[in-house]
C-alpha cells in the first residue's frame, strides 16, 4: 500500500467503524433533536431534573453556582427554585457552590429498586442523548415488573416510570422485532398506545423529555457550550495562518525554479 491508500483506508474505517457499532446496537432509537444554545430549553430541563430526578440521581460533578452561570440564571434564582436540599452537617440550606448531591441511602435505595439509582453526571456521554430521549419515552405497562412498568430501551429496569402523571402510561402494542430484523441490524420501532392519559399532551411531554437530555447532555459535559466558539476562531486562524505560510513558500522557493 502507498501513503494514499493508507490514508483512504484510514479514513474508511474512521467513518465505517462507528457506523457499524452504531447499527449493531440493539434498540430503536428516536432522534433527541437537542439544541445546547437553547437556555429556555436547559432551565427547563435544569427544573424538571431538580424536581423528578434529583432526589434519587445525583451529579455529583456538577455546582449549583457553575450552573447557574452557565444556563443564564442569577444566583438568587438557583437559590430560591432549584436548591432544595439541606446540608446535613449545618443544618443550613445547601450553599451555591456545593456540588449538587442528594441525601439518598444507597444500601435502601438497593434494596427498594434492586440497584441503587446511578449519578448521571456523565451519562449524556456513556448512552448519548438519543438514548436518554427514547429511554425517557419508552416506559410501558407490565404488571409482571416490581412498579408495574418496563422499558423497551432498558429491559427490566430498576426504576419506577417518575414522570407517569405527565405522560400518563402506555401499552406496548407491538414488541419490538428481534427476529425479521433488517440487514443492517435495525430494530423496528416498538408501537406503543395510551391507556391512561397524563395531565400533558404527547407533544408537551415529548419537550418535556427533550429539556432533560438536553440539561443531562450539557452537564456530561459543560465545556460544549464553549467549545464551539473557539471552533470558530481556531478556523479564521488557520485560514490567516495559511495566507503566510503560503506567502513565505513562495517566497523560499522563488529561486529554485
Ligand atoms: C425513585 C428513584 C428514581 C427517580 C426519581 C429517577 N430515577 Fe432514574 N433510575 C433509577 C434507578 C434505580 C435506576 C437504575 C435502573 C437499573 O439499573 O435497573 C435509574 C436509571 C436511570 C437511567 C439509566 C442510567 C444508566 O445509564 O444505566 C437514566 C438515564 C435515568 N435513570 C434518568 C432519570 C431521569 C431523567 C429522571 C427524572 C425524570 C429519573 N431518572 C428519576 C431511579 C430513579
Amino acid at each position: 500500500m502507498n501513503i494514499k491508500q493508507t490514508i483512504i483506508a484510514f479514513a474508511f474505517a474512521a467513518v465505517a467503524l462507528p457506523l457499524s457499532a452504531f447499527a449493531g446496537g440493539s434498540a430503536h432509537l428516536q432522534s433527541a433533536n437537542i439544541d445546547l444554545h437553547d437556555k429556555d430549553s436547559l432551565q427547563r430541563g435544569a427544573k424538571y431534573y431538580i424536581n423528578y430526578c434529583m432526589a434519587c440521581h445525583s451529579l455529583k460533578f456538577s455546582r449549583y453556582n457553575r450552573m447557574a452561570e452557565d444556563l443564564g440564571l442569577t444566583e438568587d434564582e438557583v437559590k430560591e427554585n432549584l436548591i432544595f436540599t439541606r446540608d446535613p452537617k449545618k443544618d443550613k440550606p445547601t450553599k451555591i457552590g456545593s456540588l449538587m448531591e442528594n441525601a439518598l441511602d444507597h444500601e435502601s435505595a438497593a434494596k427498594w429498586f434492586g440497584t441503587p439509582p446511578p449519578d448521571l453526571s456523565l451519562v449524556g456521554r456513556s448512552r448519548g442523548a438519543d438514548w436518554i430521549y427514547t429511554y425517557l419515552n419508552s416506559f410501558y405497562k407490565d404488571d409482571s415488573r416490581p412498579f408495574g412498568v418496563n422499558n423497551t430501551v432498558f429491559p427490566n429496569v430498576g426504576m419506577p416510570h417518575v414522570l407517569m402523571g405527565l405522560q400518563g402510561l402506555q401499552k406496548l402494542e407491538e414488541e419490538p422485532a428481534t427476529e425479521g430484523e433488517s440487514k443492517e441490524g435495525h430494530h423496528a420501532a416498538p408501537k406503543f398506545v395510551m391507556e391512561r392519559t397524563g395531565v400533558m399532551t404527547e407533544d408537551d411531554y415529548r419537550e418535556v423529555t427533550r429539556d432533560l437530555t438536553n440539561f443531562l447532555t450539557y452537564v456530561s459535559e459543560p465545556a460544549q457550550l464553549h467549545r464551539k466558539t473557539y471552533g470558530v476562531f481556531v478556523m479564521i486562524f488557520l485560514a490567516i495562518f495559511f495566507v503566510f505560510a503560503y506567502l513565505l513558500k513562495k517566497e523560499y522557493w522563488k529561486d529554485v525554479h
